[in-house]
């Protein structure tokens, strides 16, 4: 029995692994890439869908609609991370610019349109948030009504031990931390099932240079030569024998969730912390007791919290997909 493509929807900050994640959720036939949104993050936001349309175009999707959403954060001054993802956001490749446009509406009207649709087929899409929470935050709060569109959303953020923008906090939560907690917050209010794809297993899917020289060597600035120069650019900006193919491992869960080991567990986002603000505080307490005594109580929102995953089968599943060896779409 064959079974029906997922109906997917990203949101991105088109940066160098959400085009690896973009490549994927493209290519794979199990995927049904429905709409994509793009929010200020690892790059302004206008470089984000230059890079978006960029990276789906050359993958031959130019037919997924992309809209361009918040240019900040909801509290916070915008950051940006071109010291990891280059001036342009995407490598410094000097790769050909796409020549199609961005969706006219912003990305949250995209985004409602697209759920308010799929709710309608009775087709609820999965949501896959891989920046900044800014543009989801602003969907669930504004258009609740969307929920019977979203079946759940599997987002890659925050971490249960460890960070990378700050000691504490992971850089799409500490980018704008009132967002994630709205997101959470309404998540939980309006019923929809939350994975956290979370720094603990954010780094294990990794491609070396032998992968990486593969898939550059089919050429033809096609999506495998594309995937294959954007881990060698990770490779050789962050130092090491491996690069991570990051977000695309969040894609790689809806795809394949077998092999994604998570938890359902307490969760809060520190907003008021100096040198915590923007962690996502995973309780994973054990003894009742303990928080019978806890002034702070449990908190209200529970996710399943990735905590481990076989990073070497999601790193498979990308690369071969990109060389074309998983089924057509
Ligand atoms: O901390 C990793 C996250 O920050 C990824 O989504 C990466 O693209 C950056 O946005
Ligand atoms: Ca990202």
């Amino acid at each position: 029995m064959t079974t029906e493509p997922i109906p997917v929807v990203l949101d991105v900050d088109t940066g160098v692994d959400d085009a690896c994640a973009l490549l994927l959720a493209a290519l794979h036939p199990a995927v049904d890439l429905r709409a994509v949104s793009c929010v200020g993050g690892n790059a302004p936001v206008d470089d984000v869908v230059r890079n978006t349309l960029l990276v789906l175009e050359t993958a031959g999707r130019a037919d997924v609609p992309v809209a361009r959403g918040a240019e900040r954060p909801l509290l916070e001054p915008p950051l940006h991370a071109r010291h990891v993802h280059g001036e342009d956001g995407l490598g410094d490749l000097g790769w050909p610019a796409a020549e199609t446009t961005p969706d006219p509406r912003h990305a949250v009207e995209l985004l409602r349109d697209v759920c308010r649709a799929a709710a309608g087929e009775s087709r609820p899409v999965t949501l896959v948030p891989l920046a900044p929470l800014t543009n989801i935050a602003l969907l669930l709060r504004t258009h609740p009504d969307v929920a019977a569109g979203i079946s759940e959303i599997v987002f890659m953020g925050g971490a249960a031990h460890v960070g990378n923008a700050t000691a504490s906090a992971e850089f799409n939560i500490f980018h704008d931390p009132e967002a994630a907690a709205i997101t959470l917050d309404a998540a939980a209010d309006l019923g929809i099932p939350v994975t956290m794809y979370g720094l603990d297993v954010f780094y294990q899917p990794v491609v070396g240079k032998a992968e990486a020289a593969e898939l550059v060597a089919v050429g033809g600035r096609g999506p495998a030569e594309l995937g294959g120069r954007l881990m060698d650019f990770q490779r050789q900006r962050l130092g090491g024998e491996v690069a991570t193919i990051g977000d695309a491992g969040a894609v790689c869960a809806v795809i394949d969730r077998g092999v994604l080991r998570t938890e359902t567990l307490p969760l809060r986002v520190e907003l008021a912390g100096t040198w915590s603000r923007g962690r996502t505080i995973v309780d994973r307490r054990d003894w009742s007791g303990a928080i019978k005594h806890d002034p702070h109580g449990e908190a209200p929102v529970r996710v399943d919290v990735a905590l481990g995953v076989d990073g070497e089968r999601y790193a498979r599943l990308w690369v071969d997909t990109l060389l074309g060896r998983v089924g057509t779409r």
